[in-house]
């Protein structure tokens, strides 16, 4: 495993770590930019409280709920929507030592990272009751981003453009694995973006 990943089991039975759990939802798309981009997918992103980019979700209590629960809980809170996570959705469980930058309060946090593919009227759903109805719109959420998941101006616009933007934590990381995994951009144009955000 890569380093720092454990399972969710391993993750849960630790008695040291606080958990948060965050998803990743996205649907398939037909609509294109300026009528001739394909836009593929929509890929769900949000601005966070702190200037950061992350995915909905949040802190997870797992004395009181599950981890499913919970992150249900804060989608509700984020998203103003009930969307169902299971565990056949999860991807990965990392724990970030209390040194690195977005761990607070000084203890072992263990980030899951959830994948959940929706039809794209919920997504667009999602989109309306994130501004109108989500409890957090306008103070730990300010909004919902789509990733572009494309190229512009050879290879320096686009998605190249979007990885240059501040993340929380590991955010861009799994962004961009998802992205890889789940084949939603050919991966020769993921790395070309890549090298250009990093320029
Ligand atoms: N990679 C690494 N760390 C992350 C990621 C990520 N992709 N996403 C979030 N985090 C960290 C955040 O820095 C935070 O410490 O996980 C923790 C919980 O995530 P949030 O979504 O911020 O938690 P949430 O429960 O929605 O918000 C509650 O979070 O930062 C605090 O004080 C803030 O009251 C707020 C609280
Ligand atoms: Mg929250
Ligand atoms: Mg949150």
């Amino acid at each position: 495993m890569a380093s720092g990943q454990m399972s969710r089991a391993e993750a849960l039975a630790r008695s040291d770590c606080r958990h948060a759990c965050h998803v990743m939802l996205y649907s398939d798309t037909k609509s294109r930019l300026f009528g001739r981009n394909s836009m593929r997918h929509i890929i769900l992103m949000q601005m966070r409280f702190d200037g950061l980019l992350g995915f909905p979700g949040g802190m997870v209590n797992p004395q009181t709920e599950t981890l499913e629960e919970g992150l249900s809980r804060e989608l509700l809170e984020e998203l103003g929507v009930a969307i169902s996570v299971s565990v056949d959705d999860h991807v990965e469980s990392r724990i970030l030592p209390p040194s690195f930058p977005s761990s607070s309060s000084g203890s072992n946090l263990v980030l899951h990272f959830y994948v959940k593919k929706i039809e794209e009227d919920k997504i667009k759903e999602v989109e309306r009751a994130a501004v109108c109805t989500a409890k957090d719109h306008g103070q730990e959420v300010l909004g919902m981003v789509r990733v572009p998941l494309y190229l512009l101006k050879r290879g320096a616009g686009g998605l190249s453009c979007f990885l240059s933007q501040s993340f929380i934590g590991n955010a861009r990381l799994q962004l961009v694995s998802a992205l890889l995994r789940l084949n939603l951009l050919a991966p020769r144009d993921v790395h070309r973006a890549l090298t250009h955000s990093l320029r």
